[in-house]
């Protein structure tokens, strides 16, 4: 898909971090943007800025979580622009500790917004996008770990990996339909952001895993540098999106593992490695 000017895009999780480099990018290509998240006082600061830098800009307070709230921001988009041409599925949650620590309760957190919200995304922008009869672009934000699995991170893995599958999916039925509608999956290691203030440290390993965790993101890509990426892709109709190369050998061994029925291994120095050599 061509990036012009005057497209719109709307972002979810845009107030911080990733959506928020995902937000300035397209800004600066001119397109209009429907921005959404949680949190209000952030999202309207980011707005406030955007629109001094000459950018049409809405707000939309949204709990990606709830359905209701995902067709309010279509609705507010609709009514704002009359169109939507890319659909970022940004938002999302971290939560680490032993999978059996972790409560019913912040299982449940992990899916809603990190499964349940690119779900909804789609259920509600998707057929806009039919009907639309024109090219359009669903960008799911996923994760290395959507691809590669680490210990004490079993929802953030499972949720992640579900938003691969799913992506995968959708890609493969709109091409069946023939629909001009493209897919992307963004599966980034460590991008600098906020992402670790969500996390609800649980005793045990959970939080000295946590600080690892917490250093290797914030030596991570900036999300300028993603945003870059992201935008590359998107213009080359690009369903992989795999910003930080050297967890390509990683993800080789995983799948020779698999066809060889070996079991798999895990080595933390690969990631610690791989944080800063892998851009
Ligand atoms: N930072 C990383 O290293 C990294 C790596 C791979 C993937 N990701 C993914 O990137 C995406 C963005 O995360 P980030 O790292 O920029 O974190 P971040 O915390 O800086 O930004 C996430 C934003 O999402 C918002 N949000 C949280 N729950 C929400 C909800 N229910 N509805 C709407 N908005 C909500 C937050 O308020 C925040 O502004 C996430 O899906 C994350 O899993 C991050």
């Amino acid at each position: 898909m061509n990036q012009q000017s005057g497209q719109v895009a709307v972002i979810t999780g845009a107030a911080s971090g990733i959506g928020r480099g995902l937000a300035e990018h397209a800004a600066k290509l001119g397109m209009r943007l429907v921005l959404a998240d949680l949190d209000g006082v952030r999202l309207e600061a980011l707005c406030a800025e955007l629109r001094g830098g000459g950018a049409q800009v809405v707000a939309c307070v949204t709990n990606v979580g709830d359905l209701e709230q995902v067709e309010r921001l279509r609705d507010v988009a609709l009514d704002r622009f009359g169109e939507v041409d890319l659909l970022f599925n940004n938002a999302g949650v971290m939560q680490t500790g032993y999978s059996w620590e972790i409560t019913a309760q912040q299982w449940q957190r992990m899916l809603d917004v990190n499964l349940c919200g690119v779900i909804n995304g789609i259920r509600c922008f998707v057929p806009l996008f039919l009907r639309q009869g024109r090219a359009a672009h669903v960008i799911n934000t996923a994760s290395l770990a959507g691809l590669l699995s680490s210990p004490l991170m079993a929802p953030y893995n499972v949720t992640k990996q579900a938003v691969v599958a799913l992506s995968e999916t959708l890609h493969y039925e709109l091409s069946m339909l023939g629909a001009p509608v493209s897919v992307s999956v963004v599966c980034p290691g460590p991008v600098a952001s906020e992402i670790m203030a969500s996390n609800q440290v649980v005793d045990g390993a959970g939080s000295s895993f946590s600080q690892l965790l917490d250093s290797s993101i914030r030596q991570g890509m900036t999300p300028a540098e993603l945003a870059e990426q992201v935008f590359a892709a998107i213009a080359e109709k690009r369903f992989w999106v795999f910003p930080h190369k050297g967890f390509k050998v990683a993800l080789q061994q995983r799948v020779q593992s698999i066809l060889e029925e070996s079991n798999p291994q895990f080595n933390m120095s690969d990631v610690e490695e791989n944080t800063h050599a892998a851009r």
